[in-house]
Parts: C-alpha cells; sequence; structure tokens
C-alpha cells in the first residue's frame, strides 16, 4: 500500500540509523499522563501509530512485548520501511504493519484512531505543511485520553546548534556527493573549533558543537546537521500552561507571549 510511489528522499540515498527511543513508549507515556490526572488506555490493548518510524526498529521492539495492543508505523523511506517488514516477517509479529507512505496520507479514514501516537525526530526537519498535519493528524486520529508525543528543537535554545549548522551548510553547499559533504562539514567544524589557542564564546561554542557531532554516526550527522530543515522556532501562541477549574468546567490557557484565555472545558 503505498501513495508515494517513485519518491527518493534523502533519507533513501543515506538511510537513517534505527533506534530505540525508551521515552515514547507507551509504558512511559501512559505513567505520565497518569500523573497529570489523565486515564490513559492500557498499553496491554492499545492503538499505537508511530509517523516517521524509520525501519520500525522502535515499534518492533514494543510490538514484541505488547502482543495484546496493535502498532502502526509509516515512512516516507521505502527501503527502511522494506527492511522493517521483512523484521517483522521474520519475526513472525502479527500485530505490527509498516506501511511506505507519506504522514500527510495517514487518515482516521484509513487507520482509524489511536491511543498512542509518536512522533520522533520529525518535527524539526520537515516543511510546515508536514508540520502542520503532524498536529491535524493528531487533533484527528487520537482517541479521547490518547497521548501523542511529538520531539522537537526549540528555540532559542537551538541557536548554538544552529550556529555550526549555519557554517557547515555554507561550506558544504556545492558538494553533491553526501560522503563528500560529511568529509567537508566534519572537516571545516574542526578547522574552525580548532582555530584558536586562546577561545573567545563563539569558538567556545563551536567546540562543544565539534565535541557533540563527532561522536554522531556519518549517517546520522548527514541528516541531523546537514538537512534542508531548520528547527522550529517558539511560537508566540503555544501554549505554556493549561490548568482546569475545581469543577472540571472551565480550563485556563497560558501562551509563550503571556495571553490568558479562559474556555469552557470541553466534555
Ligand atoms: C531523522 S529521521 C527519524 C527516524 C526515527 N523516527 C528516529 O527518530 O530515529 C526522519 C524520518 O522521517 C521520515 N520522513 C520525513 N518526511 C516524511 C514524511 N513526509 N512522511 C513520512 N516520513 C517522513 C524520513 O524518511 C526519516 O525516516
Amino acid at each position: 500500500m503505498s501513495t508515494t510511489k517513485g519518491q527518493n528522499t534523502a533519507y533513501q540515498k543515506v538511510l537513517y540509523p534505527a533506534g530505540i527511543f525508551p521515552q515514547t513508549h507507551p509504558d512511559r507515556l501512559a505513567t505520565i499522563g497518569t500523573l497529570r490526572g489523565m486515564r490513559p488506555v492500557s498499553i496491554n490493548c492499545c492503538r499505537v501509530l508511530e509517523l516517521a518510524c524509520g525501519a520500525g526498529n522502535n515499534l518492533i521492539a514494543m510490538a514484541s512485548n505488547l502482543s495484546g495492543s496493535e502498532f502502526v508505523g509509516v515512512d516516507l523511506a521505502k527501503n527502511a520501511i522494506a527492511s522493517g517488514q521483512a523484521l517483522v516477517a521474520g519475526l513472525g509479529l502479527e500485530n505490527i504493519r509498516l506501511h511506505h507512505l507519506d504522514v500527510r496520507h495517514v487518515t482516521r479514514e484509513r487507520f482509524d484512531r489511536f491511543d498512542y501516537i509518536i512522533a520522533h525526530g520529525l518535527y524539526s526537519w520537515v516543511p510546515r505543511s508536514v508540520r502542520e498535519y503532524i498536529l491535524a493528524g493528531c487533533r484527528e486520529m487520537l482517541n479521547k485520553q490518547g497521548i501523542a508525543y511529538i520531539s522537537y528543537n526549540a528555540q532559542p535554545g537551538n541557536h548554538l546548534r544552529d550556529l555550526s549548522r549555519g557554517i557547515m551548510r555554507y561550506h558544504v553547499a556545492h558538494f553533491k556527493d553526501p560522503k563528500e559533504k560529511i568529509r567537508q562539514a566534519r572537516g571545516i567544524l574542526k578547522f574552525l573549533a580548532e582555530s584558536r589557542v586562546k577561545a573567545n564564546p563563539y569558538i567556545t561554542a563551536l567546540k562543544a558543537e565539534f565535541e557533540r557531532v563527532v561522536k554522531y554516526t556519518d549517517e546520522v550527522f548527514f541528516h541531523d546537521d546537514l538537512s534542508e530543515i531548520k528547527s522550529y522556532p517558539i511560537q508566540p501562541d503555544w501554549v505554556l500552561a493549561l490548568r482546569f477549574s475545581p469543577d472540571g468546567r472551565k480550563v485556563a490557557v497560558g501562551r509563550y507571549d503571556g495571553s490568558l484565555e479562559i474556555y469552557d472545558a470541553p466534555e
């Protein structure tokens, strides 16, 4: 099943290593939800969706331990999904499906609703239209008491990272081959980080960045630090705090720009 035929993304050319992220596990999400007064669905009989699951390792690990729950993963990288599907078949798992699909084609009509939705390492690296879909899709497909986990790089904290990213991307712009881009980017960052005996705050920041990316594999470095999309700035209308009145009938919403709104609470 695919509506993404023929797309050849950067993630297909340079395969992103498949990882497992404990912070996205429904057990953890349900625990946090419970501590915050929600009544999340039991993780033993829930439906979990992962947007941009890559090769699916994160979901496969969950599915193999939670046989009464159902897992759906989608990703645009065809070869990553194919390797995940082969692993699922090899393990004989019946409760997980991986689809080669753009997240914008994941709809409630097609997949129904979910109790947990995960989007790890996606939001900050996709165009605005995809970001908007991620939020709208979660709203449309989450069950009541459902929980979405969306990781992102927020400004202003990410400015330091964007400093080295800007230099490296400028330096490698005219190289076509990913391997050469990676080599050149690592080279310019090392050169600048070591360029002064007496460091100033600028060089200190670049040194810290050099020490961060030196630990990355080439594939992660290529996508996380050299890709086109930048981190996502904090928006003035972002919700920073949300409180229900003691009788549960009103909800107060505090936004990043300092505004406070009071609404009738949803059912
Ligand atoms: C940085 S990787 C993260 C993969 C995995 N979630 C992780 O955290 O390791 C980004 C993933 O998003 C996928 N992706 C990017 N845009 C997408 C889209 N519009 N629809 C589906 N997947 C997309 C890429 O193919 C890639 O696998």
